[in-house]
């Protein structure tokens, strides 16, 4: 495959949201991606209650980089310092639309300055604020199988399962539950049947919540035994 196969460029919708050109997809809601962000992702895994220095997130799509910022953002109003975050992406963004798909969010500007500043879709390690960031490059259905680490709370933000099917695939979510600390957790914004059942075979007690937006649920779990 051309590497060129591998990097997404994609369209843009209600003004700077972009559109994944490859999955036919917005990365993050068209109404307020950061209100998304906060009862999705951090609200689902009991953030910021839980942070504290050496706290591991990991994310299925790292995308924009959106939900890591809001991460540092909520780290920072914590006080909270040393977290860590792992992002799985098969397809970074450019830089110029990484810049353009956050351009909006005026309040994660520190964290997103840093972010561009360091930003390489080869993959990367860095500080930002208060959060040591490593993207590793690749299908995440290889790359998890493969890594070291185990995160304390998960971010599962593949692009709409019907659409996206890899990244939801029961196989991937066995290397999530497997690649999770005990007492771990999960939020995402998707209650389909089959992730939550996939989800629940990987070792997690699932729950479903109420949803951002016009989402009815969300799934949100915590690692049992
Ligand atoms: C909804 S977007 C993620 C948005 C992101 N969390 C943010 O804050 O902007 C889904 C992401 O999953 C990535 N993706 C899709 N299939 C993948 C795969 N098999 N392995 C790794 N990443 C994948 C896409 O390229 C995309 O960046």
């Amino acid at each position: 495959m051309q590497m060129s196969d591998q990097i997404d460029r994609p369209t843009w919708r209600a003004g700077d949201v972009p559109v994944s050109a490859r999955f036919d997809d917005p990365y993050y809601s068209l109404e307020d991606g950061l209100a998304e962000t906060r009862h999705v992702f951090l609200a689902g895994n009991d953030l910021p209650t839980r942070l504290r220095p050496g706290f591991f997130v990991a994310e299925l799509g790292f995308g924009t980089g959106l939900n890591l910022l809001a991460l540092a953002e909520c780290a920072s109003s914590a006080g909270v310092s040393g977290v860590r975050y792992c992002g799985f992406e098969a397809y970074p963004l450019p830089r110029e639309d990484l810049t353009r798909a956050l351009a909006a969010f005026q309040t994660l500007s520190p964290w997103r300055d840093a972010l561009l500043d360091v930003w390489n879709p080869d993959g990367f390690e860095a500080v930002v604020g208060p959060v040591e960031v490593r993207m590793i490059r690749g299908d995440a259905r290889a790359t998890l199988a493969t890594w070291d680490g185990a995160a304390d709370a998960w971010f599962l933000d593949g692009f709409a399962p019907a659409r996206n099917p890899e990244l939801w695939e029961a196989g991937l979510m066995a290397e999530v539950g497997r690649h999770t600390r005990p007492g771990g957790s999960f939020a995402t914004y998707t209650a389909a049947g089959a992730v939550r059942r996939a989800l629940a075979a990987a070792g997690f007690a699932v729950e479903r919540r109420p949803g951002f937006g016009r989402k009815r649920h969300m799934s949100v779990g915590r690692l049992e035994g």
